[in-house]
């Protein structure tokens, strides 16, 4: 195993414009991260134009709240706004220097999708995987030049967390782990580097708190009782509102992935699939909803009331 150490930040690729793959939530932080800090051209692109103007839609309401904190000036919100373009024309990554993909949680779905960027950019452009705990090397089998992938995964809110893994594949080339930490140290965010094991550093951790709160209720706790219980910890949030913050799926996803790979340490809930089930089910009102429905998403649980 190579060691997992900061590559040389000379070899570092300049990042004059960056595309981001999806334009839904994520992709819509990341745009918005890339622009405050990078101020360069950010593009997105998604499946149609509804979606992308959505994104761009959100993008542009963030600008404004920041320019209403007075975290930024009018000048610097009309120039991110004008350093912003979205389009479903996949060949406008062209120019990219950095290739960020914020799309389904599907090992599949990021090949195809790294797969047809990697016939439209250059040979220099850096590709990066925002994924949770999927195999970077996996996802990055189908690329004619796998070197050029790294992982790059960020936490939520992106705005607000401070860390990014930089996730280092056998194949990743030097150039592109160092542009990764090279756009990191820019983009304002501490960057440490980890290997590519299942949910890298953070995640099993996370997974860990996140599946055995879910856990709990499989053995019949109910899930006020198990929100009740992790508030005396001090975190910031609690599980379920953690759960909620990353999305329901996301947290099923990678609560799959650990359990398959390390099944003595970790294990799948079917109440997380349950109250993934739930929240695609019920019309989305973040405001307060973990506790605004958890009597409705104790209901849907596999698991009857504990006494
Ligand atoms: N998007 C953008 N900005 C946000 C935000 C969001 N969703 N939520 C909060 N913020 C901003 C607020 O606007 C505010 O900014 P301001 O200082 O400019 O006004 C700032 O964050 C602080 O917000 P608040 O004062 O309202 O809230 P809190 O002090 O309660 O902090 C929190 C909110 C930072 C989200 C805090 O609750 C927290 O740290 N929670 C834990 C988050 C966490 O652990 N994230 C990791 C998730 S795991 C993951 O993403 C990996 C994935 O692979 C599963």
């Amino acid at each position: 195993k190579r060691p997992v150490a900061a590559p040389d930040k000379d070899l570092a690729r300049t990042v004059t414009k960056v595309g981001v793959i999806g334009a839904g939530l994520m992709a819509s932080q990341f745009a918005l991260l890339f622009l405050r800090r990078l101020q360069v051209p950010v593009l997105i692109t998604d499946v149609d134009q509804a979606r992308v103007d959505k994104g761009l839609a959100s993008i542009h309401e963030e600008i404004e709240k920041l320019e209403g904190k007075g975290r930024i000036d009018s000048d610097t919100a009309h120039r991110l706004r004008a350093l912003v373009h979205g389009t479903t024309d996949k060949g406008e990554y062209a120019d990219c220097d950095l290739v960020i993909e914020a799309v389904f949680e599907e090992t599949a779905v990021k090949q195809q999708v790294f797969a047809e960027i990697e016939r439209i950019v250059s040979r220099d452009t850096v590709l990066a995987t925002n994924t949770s705990s999927l195999s970077v090397e996996e996802i990055g089998s189908v690329l004619e030049h796998p070197d050029r992938l790294v992982g790059f995964h960020f936490f939520n809110p992106v705005a607000v967390m401070p860390l990014v893994e930089v996730v280092r594949t056998p194949q990743a080339s030097e150039e592109a782990l160092a542009t990764a930490f090279v756009v990191a140290k820019d983009l304002r965010k501490n960057a440490i580097g980890s290997a590519d094991a299942p949910g890298f550093i953070v995640n099993r951790l996370l997974a860990k708190v996140m599946g055995e709160a879910a856990r709990a209720l499989d053995e019949g706790t109910p899930l006020a009782t198990v929100e009740r219980a992790f508030a005396p910890l001090g975190l910031p949030m609690t599980p379920f509102q953690l759960i909620d913050l990353v999305g329901w799926k996301v947290a099923a996803h990678v609560q799959d992935t650990m359990a398959s790979h390390f099944p003595d340490r970790f294990h799948a809930s079917e109440n997380l699939h349950a109250l993934a089930e739930l929240d695609q089910a019920l019309e989305k009102d973040k405001g307060g909803r973990v506790t605004g429905w958890t009597k409705q998403a104790q209901k849907a649980l596999r698991v009857g009331d504990a006494p």
